[in-house]
């Protein structure tokens, strides 16, 4: 058992838990994840290390209520405990100098950017994030993005702060100012990510992204989280989750994010009747 020993609501359904997981917390790398499960029956979900404090023991996990597993787990407080916690599981991303890397983290992506840009910044890089949401209310972890950035860019679609549109126009912005750019690392969206790998495309800007697809034993076995990836089958379990964003196949894994929303939403409708 895994107990949540502080919760913090970041916007209206984007939640943040500490979680006691200390063998978790003692190999945790940039880029990893867990998949939990909150009960005998409950289903079993990916969710990305946001961040990790090795002496204390715990884990980060920020996540939106978007299904029935993620409105329950928001539902729970300090001091209640999670059944299973595997991991840390995926490959960690790769930190090294590379000179000028911009990460790009949209809605909850911004919480798996923020442990990857902060492993940059303290590997040498300078780190230009750019974080976007929705709207204000829905833009998490400005404050711990600002410190760990040289520059901090923010954008929203409603335009309530910061540029008003999508952080691919400000990638694109940097780009034609001419501004030295050798790594982009992205993550958020799939449509989001297609579209940041689709800016830098042609100038060879290499641009990683962290694919979160449907998961069930994170081991590589069960083939759920398939994707393609240079006209290569890959599991982002293991082989991932991170890619060059330039390979990935993006519709085909948007079309297969899809496969179960009837189911989904059955689930979360059922779940609600419960509730009443
Ligand atoms: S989650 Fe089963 S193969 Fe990746």
């Amino acid at each position: 058992m895994y107990k949540i020993v502080k919760k913090k609501i970041l916007s209206q359904a984007v939640k943040l838990f500490e979680v006691s997981a200390p063998l978790i917390a003692k190999k945790a790398q940039a880029g990893q994840f867990i998949i939990l499960r909150l009960d005998e029956k409950g289903e079993r979900i990916p969710l990305t290390i946001a961040d990790f404090n090795r002496e204390d023991g715990t884990i980060t996990l920020v996540f939106m209520e978007v299904g029935e597993t993620t409105t329950q787990l928001g539902k729970m407080e300090e001091g209640d405990e999670i059944l299973n916690l595997a991991g840390p599981l995926g490959n960690p991303s790769e930190i090294k100098d590379y000179g000028t890397v911009v990460c790009v983290g949209g809605g909850v992506g911004v919480a798996p950017v923020y442990p990857i840009a902060k492993a940059l910044k303290e590997a040498g890089n300078k780190v230009i994030s750019i974080i976007g949401a929705r709207c204000e209310e829905l833009l998490i972890l400005k404050e711990e993005m600002q410190e760990i950035s040289d520059e901090l860019h923010v954008a929203t679609d409603d335009g309530s702060v910061g540029h008003h549109g999508f952080v691919s126009d400000i990638l694109q912005k940097l780009i034609d100012e001419g501004r030295e750019i050798n790594q982009v690392i992205t993550i958020g969206p799939v449509i989001m990510m297609k579209v940041v790998s689709g800016v830098t495309k042609p100038y060879g800007i290499k641009t990683i992204v962290s694919l979160n697809p449907i998961m069930v034993d994170g081991t590589g076995m069960c083939g759920g989280c398939r994707v393609t990836v240079g006209n290569e089958t890959k599991f982002a379990c293991v082989d991932g989750p991170e890619f060059d964003g330039h390979l990935v196949d993006f519709d085909n894994l948007m079309k297969r994010n899809t496969r179960f929303t009837e189911k989904e939403s059955c689930a979360m409708e059922n779940y609600k009747k419960k509730c009443q």
